[in-house]
């Protein structure tokens, strides 16, 4: 037997503001999307920003539904209307926030593990990283440089 041991890397930003401008400028887009989600059970607003290579910027927000798995999150809301739309233009950055009526979120909130997994096909299938950065509604910002760093130990067609 031996270990392993898995290592990954994000980078944090006290701000916002220390963020690129244009990356700044996604999250925007990414808040004023988060606002429209529709979240009338878990009152948790999630809103996403893409941004294409075409420089188009894509964005979506979670979806719920009284049948509570029939719901959406907003990255692959996002994630899913941008291959649509756009089946063979690259995503260069996705920026996410998210919002509580339980709480102050001004922590980094992640995408969660369906979400990664959805993200990881694409980037898997542009054969290019995809930038992320999230963050609640306020506070600390994390980036990471690509989505395999926040999917240690995948599934992916390799496997297949
Ligand atoms: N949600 C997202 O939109 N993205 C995530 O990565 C985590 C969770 C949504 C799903 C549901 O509408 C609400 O947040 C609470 O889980």
């Amino acid at each position: 037997m031996k270990e392993v041991k898995i290592e990954t890397k994000v980078q944090v930003f006290d701000d916002v503001n220390e963020l690129p401008e244009n990356v700044q400028n996604l999250m925007k887009a990414a808040a004023e999307a988060r606002d429209k989600a529709y979240a009338p059970y878990s009152k948790f607003k999630v809103g996403a920003a893409i941004l294409l290579e075409n420089n188009e910027v894509i964005t979506g927000s979670n979806q719920e539904n009284a049948s509570y798995p029939s719901g959406l999150c907003a990255e692959r809301t996002a994630i899913y209307y941008a291959g649509a739309k756009y089946p063979n233009t690259k995503f260069l950055i996705m920026a996410l926030t998210a919002s509580s009526n339980n709480q102050i979120t001004d922590k980094p909130i992640p995408p969660c593990g369906a979400c990664r997994q959805a993200i990881a096909e694409y980037e898997i299938k542009q054969d290019q990283p995809i930038e992320i950065y999230f963050m609640g509604a306020t506070g600390k910002v994390a980036k990471s440089n690509s989505l395999a760093n926040l999917l240690p130990l995948g599934f992916d067609r390799s496997f297949l």
